[in-house]
């Protein structure tokens, strides 16, 4: 047995070989909102440390921060009031799974056809949407970008048959961090009732909060054909892990797992989990009430900001952007963009890779507002290397 103090002296210890994200040192997996915002998710998540979030006979507090969240969400999202619902689930890739199982479960009641159904999606969506369609035994069609990294839209719309089932796009993609066409896809999706889900995991939080500073294209329920919505507090909410939402127009039905067929009697559940943390949902609500609307704006625009000063200094350092993103992400084009992530990570800094074209790859949050000069710095020392 070891004392509370050398475990948790021993953990302090083994993270000392990890990346400091919280320095915004790390563009990848954490999403890091400060120190203030930190506490209020760690008292929230210790008040249910320990409850389930499936309890919510026994836990009825929870139902409450549930409805909260998804109204607050909804809100954002261009939802009128009531006309929207939703599930807390578990993180993107599961709202994915169930925004497709939703659209399967339509088609089954509709069809009694066993043709082998599909979704299609851009090249581009997250493959969470592949994960879905394999579990759910359905097809995946992905279409290729253009010279401009945008999907083909002729070419999506020309593979709309009726065996598709769904269309996912992104507000924004995680590979360039553009928003899909998402109202001239609704548009056609609508006319011929197939199940649209905009995948707002990454922009659901960043991208609403904008419109004074960005002119960017409606994504969201202001958008009629738009269906679903799967929204990450735990991205740009900067909740603890483990929290998405999945929000639907209230004239669908809402994804469901049931059985009845055991000795306990009936089972149901809209999620894929069974027990499920209730931490990250009491984070993600104290969040919400700590920032508020005006609170996430501002965290926006300083991730705006951010992204405009990153995009100066690497400018500055004689490299470029690939594109100008709708959302937090930066692709940098460097000769040899390999070597030089790799000379980062060895200086402390963990970047992404994006393969085609062959670019470093940055998700910007408020953990990096602090960190452009010693960010571009450097970056410049890396540069240095690989032309010495
Ligand atoms: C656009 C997008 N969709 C879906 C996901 C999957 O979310 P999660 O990792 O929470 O399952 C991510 C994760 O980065 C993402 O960026």
């Amino acid at each position: 047995m070891q004392s509370a103090n050398d475990v948790v002296t021993e953990l302090v210890r083994r993270q000392m070989s990890d990346i400091n994200w919280r320095s915004g040192r790390s563009f990848l997996h954490m999403h890091h909102g400060g120190s203030e915002l930190e506490r209020v998710s760690n008292a929230a998540s210790q008040l249910y440390f320990g409850a389930n979030a499936s309890a919510r006979t026994s836990l009825p507090s929870l139902l409450e921060l549930e409805r909260d969240v998804i109204d607050s969400a909804s809100g954002y999202l261009g939802a009128q009031p009531g006309t929207v619902h939703g599930v807390v689930t578990s993180g993107g890739t599961e709202s994915i799974f169930l925004a497709v199982k939703a659209a399967r479960d339509r088609a089954l009641r509709r069809s009694s056809r066993n043709a082998v159904q599909r979704i299609v999606i851009p090249v581009t969506a997250h493959p969470a949407f592949d994960k879905a369609a394999d579990c759910l035994g359905l097809g995946v069609l992905r279409v290729p970008v253009g010279s401009d990294y945008r999907v083909d839209l002729e070419r999506l719309v020309a593979e709309l048959t009726a065996e598709t089932i769904l269309v996912g796009l992104s507000a924004p993609n995680l590979p360039f961090g553009l928003i899909d066409p998402i109202e001239e896809v609704a548009t056609v999706t609508r006319s011929r009732s197939i199940w649209l889900h905009v995948d707002a995991c990454l922009g659901g939080l960043f991208l609403p909060f904008l419109s004074h500073v960005a002119r960017l294209p409606a994504f969201e329920f202001s958008v009629a054909g738009v269906d679903s919505l799967s929204v990450d507090p735990h991205k740009y909410g900067y909740a603890a892990k483990g929290i998405s939402l999945l929000l639907l127009r209230r004239t669908l039905a809402l994804p469901r797992f049931q059985s009845d067929s055991w000795p306990l009697g009936r089972y149901e559940t809209e999620g894929l989990l069974g027990t499920r943390a209730a931490s990250p949902l009491a984070s993600a609500w104290a969040i919400f009430r700590f920032l508020g609307r005006e609170g996430l704006e501002r965290a926006a625009t300083d991730v705006w900001r951010t992204l405009g000063a990153l995009t100066a200094g690497v400018r500055d350092l004689g490299c470029d952007v690939l594109l100008e993103p709708d959302g937090p992400i930066l692709c940098i084009t460097a000769p040899q963009p390999t070597e030089t992530r790799a000379h980062m990570l060895r200086a402390g800094w963990y970047l992404g890779l994006i393969r085609s074209p062959p670019a470093m790859h940055l998700t910007v949050n408020l953990a990096h507002c602090d960190a452009v000069e010693p960010f571009v710095t450097e970056l410049g020392e890396a540069l240095k290397r690989r032309n010495g």
